[in-house]
């Protein structure tokens, strides 16, 4: 990054200390990964520079061949990962994707019946701050408190409560559930109620392209996901249809009179309903990380980011914590750290001392604000990309436990630091 230094000197040092950050911490935010440097090099490039609004063959702008080119092949590559009809990989990120499956599907005042965020759920499936919940008339199921699916989702519930709300569209997916979901018995719900289906696997996606998690593409109406999580892709959004079918609502091309696909109608809500021009360096670093994807090293990979999750929950579980649903399906876990007389927010900082990331997340039912928290979550999909085993999440663990059971100790979180840079020395990143 020559250029850059020589030009930029102060935003050169911004990424030369993030990169030090990186490299020296221990990465355990759930929703974070470490892309490789390929995929870095196609998001840098000179197909920044490019409009290219429409889709590949129909843009408003020429000179496209070329990204036309990236484009089809990310477009291949991830109906090959995935086993889809039909994908869109131009939203932006995985809010953007999200809002052109409202656009496509909903009316605003229509309604929806979304995982409750304070469960695990995400911003955009019907949170009142969200433009989901201010459009949309948002209804939620839950997990269970106690008993036998103690933070689980009770699909009895999820019935009972999608016959009194009568949705148009039922979400599936989370940003903080460690469970694998029932896609048989969310359709057969949606059914009933004359309810369209949408998972969200921005979370899981990586997972369910390798087929260590059920696959949602045979039961819903339409798949969104983020392409950075443990797909492990740049930063990115992207929609999927197991198969294409005939739009529901009606809606027909102007000259033939046909009825129009659901894929068209998507592709219109993507652009020019939510978005203007695609990133195409963006669109090309997606390729390239779908191309990794497909290799049989990334399904490895994936089975570890899940051996990696379940060692350390069960660390976690010896040393006394209660993990949500006690315990992990994928790449994550919510830490509940009511009975240590910690609060999320307390142990977000006392662990970014010792240079352990983590998020502060609500527990289900929990008593603390979003800004304070009982809980904190953590994933596998980061530390395990620089090539960490099952044996160093167990000491992660251990590490943790240090910190939080003295979390204004300073001389606790130095200790702790001080091991952290020499595990992390020893599976470089970027090396
Ligand atoms: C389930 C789910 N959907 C959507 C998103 C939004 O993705 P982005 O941050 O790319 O907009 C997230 C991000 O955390 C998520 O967890």
């Amino acid at each position: 990054m020559s250029a850059l230094h020589e030009q930029d000197p102060d935003i050169a040092a911004c990424i030369a200390r993030e990169l030090v950050r990186q490299e020296e911490g221990l990465e355990l935010i759930a929703s974070e990964n470490f892309v490789s440097r390929a995929v870095m090099e196609a998001a840098g490039s000179v197909l920044t520079n490019k409009y290219a609004e429409g889709l590949p063959g129909k843009r408003y702008y020429g000179g496209c061949v070329h990204v036309d080119d990236a484009e089809n092949l990310a477009r291949t590559r991830a109906k090959e990962l995935f086993g889809a009809a039909w994908v869109n990989v131009q939203p932006h990120s995985g809010a953007s994707a999200n809002m052109a499956i409202y656009l496509a599907f909903l009316k605003p005042g229509d309604t929806l019946l979304g995982l409750n965020l304070a469960h695990g759920g995400h911003l955009t499936h019907g949170s009142p701050v969200n433009f989901s919940g201010l459009l949309y008339n948002a209804e939620f199921y839950g997990v269970e408190a106690d008993g036998p699916l103690e933070g689980r989702i009770d699909m009895d519930k999820v019935r009972e409560q999608a016959l009194a709300v009568k949705p148009k569209l039922i979400s599936i997916g989370a940003s903080a559930y460690s469970r694998d979901f029932d896609y048989a018995a969310f359709r057969s719900i949606a059914d009933e109620v004359g309810a369209f289906l949408w998972m969200d696997m921005a979370h899981t996606a990586g997972l369910i392209a390798t087929k260590l998690l059920n696959d949602p593409l045979p039961h819903c109406h339409v798949v969104s996901t983020t392409t950075h999580k443990t797909l492990r892709g740049t930063r990115g959004g992207m929609l999927l249809l197991g198969k294409d079918y005939e739009n529901p609502f009606g809606k027909t091309a102007p000259k033939s009179g046909r009825l129009k696909m659901m894929s068209e109608l998507l592709d219109s809500a993507v652009f020019p309903g939510v978005q203007g021009g695609p990133l195409m360096h963006i669109i090309a670093a997606k390729a390239v990380a779908f191309g990794e994807a497909l290799r049989p090293d990334f399904r490895e990979y994936c089975r570890s980011v899940m051996a990696n999750a379940k060692a350390m929950a069960a660390e976690f579980t010896s040393l006394g914590y209660r993990i949500v649903s006690g315990g992990t399906d994928n790449h994550l876990m919510l830490l509940d750290l009511t009975s240590r007389n910690v609060t999320g927010k307390v142990a977000e900082e006392a662990l970014s001392r010792a240079e352990i990331t983590v998020n502060k997340n609500m527990v289900p039912f929990d008593r603390n604000s979003p800004l304070v928290t009982s809980g904190i979550r953590l994933g596998t999909p980061a530390m395990t990309s620089r090539g960490l085993k099952v044996e160093d999440f167990r000491r992660i663990a251990r590490l943790m436990d240090r910190v939080l059971s003295a979390p204004i100790d300073e001389g606790v979180a130095a200790a702790v630091r001080g091991e952290v840079h020499a595990l992390c020395k020893a599976y470089p990143l970027y090396a």
